[in-house]
């Protein structure tokens, strides 16, 4: 049978298993999927000795930058993001790493939600990981502008400067942000935390606003009650993008898209359940 797995550390509350054993029932896919705890100090070897016979693997926290490294080849996203959620064996026995998380937000917002980027205003809290893997995507659907908002300015900086040749993105503090814009993306850890970047209410268009939170929960986040509390259009959490970069993953390595409308929503009643 053909293996995959996720790799991370730690991984046991993973719940790339449950979506991915979704994906192959539905699609009638024969192929297993497991957690692996991957050491934190070898990480490079634990992963090759795994491609010995394995078929593709996922990665998550903390190994996407090691990932990277250790492609033999990337696609042109995962060379932007800089970091590798997806390695897939390729017929000649070397690895290939792409990065599915920026597609898979992408999706979450234009498919599942309807929402159209071209021509928006959109705001992006955070200046990690997981903006530079959503940037080049984004910059795709030809916004009006993207700013991007972070607590440590120079790093807003540095991103702004990386990707400035792909479209319209600008540095910000969080302080400095008054007017209301068309969506705003919670890309910080603060949610994690049940905590909230300093921002103003007054960036929200009462009725209008698209709020997305790339964190999810079984309670909605800090920032999703945030946008809620003054009157966003809408409030979404990240599960979505969660489901549709799997689904992304799953297509390069099988060649088939699965459906994630019922396996998101199925995730959605197991979160619901283990609160
Ligand atoms: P990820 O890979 O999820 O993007 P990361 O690279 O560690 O994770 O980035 C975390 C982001 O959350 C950073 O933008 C960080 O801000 P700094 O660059 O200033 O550290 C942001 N962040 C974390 N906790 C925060 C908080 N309490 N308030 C505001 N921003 C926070």
């Amino acid at each position: 049978m053909d293996r995959y797995v996720v790799f991370g550390n730690p991984i046991g509350h993973s719940k790339s298993p449950l979506i991915h054993r979704l994906f192959a029932e539905q699609t009638g896919q024969a192929l297993e999927y497991s957690a692996s705890l991957a050491p934190l100090d070898d990480f490079t070897a634990f992963a090759k000795a795994f491609f010995q016979h394995g078929c593709g693997a996922n990665v998550t926290v903390p190994f996407k930058e090691q990932a990277y490294r250790l492609a033999d080849s990337l696609t042109a996203r995962a060379q932007r993001a800089g970091a590798v959620n997806t390695l897939i064996k390729q017929a000649d026995g070397s690895i290939l790493g792409d990065n599915t998380d920026g597609a898979g937000l992408v999706r979450d917002l234009t498919v599942n939600h309807g929402v159209i980027l071209k021509g928006k205003r959109i705001l992006i809290l955070g200046a990690g990981g997981a903006v530079r893997g959503a940037l080049q995507p984004l910059l795709a659907e030809q916004p009006e502008v993207i700013v991007i908002a972070n607590r440590t300015v120079e790093k807003a900086e540095q991103l702004a400067k990386e990707f400035s040749e792909l479209g319209p993105v600008f540095p910000s503090g969080f302080d400095w942000l008054e007017e209301p814009v068309d969506i705003i993306i919670n890309a910080t850890s603060a949610s994690l935390a049940g905590e909230l970047p300093p921002i103003l209410p007054s960036l929200i268009q009462p009725g209008e606003t698209f709020c997305y939170d790339m964190m999810y929960s079984s309670e909605p986040t800090a920032f999703c009650r945030w946008a809620t509390e003054h009157k966003a259009g809408y409030a979404v959490d990240g599960l979505g993008m969660l489901v549709e970069q799997a689904a992304e993953a799953f297509f390069q390595w099988r060649g088939v898209r699965p459906e994630s409308a019922p396996v998101l929503a199925e995730l959605r009643r197991s979160l619901a359940v283990k609160v």
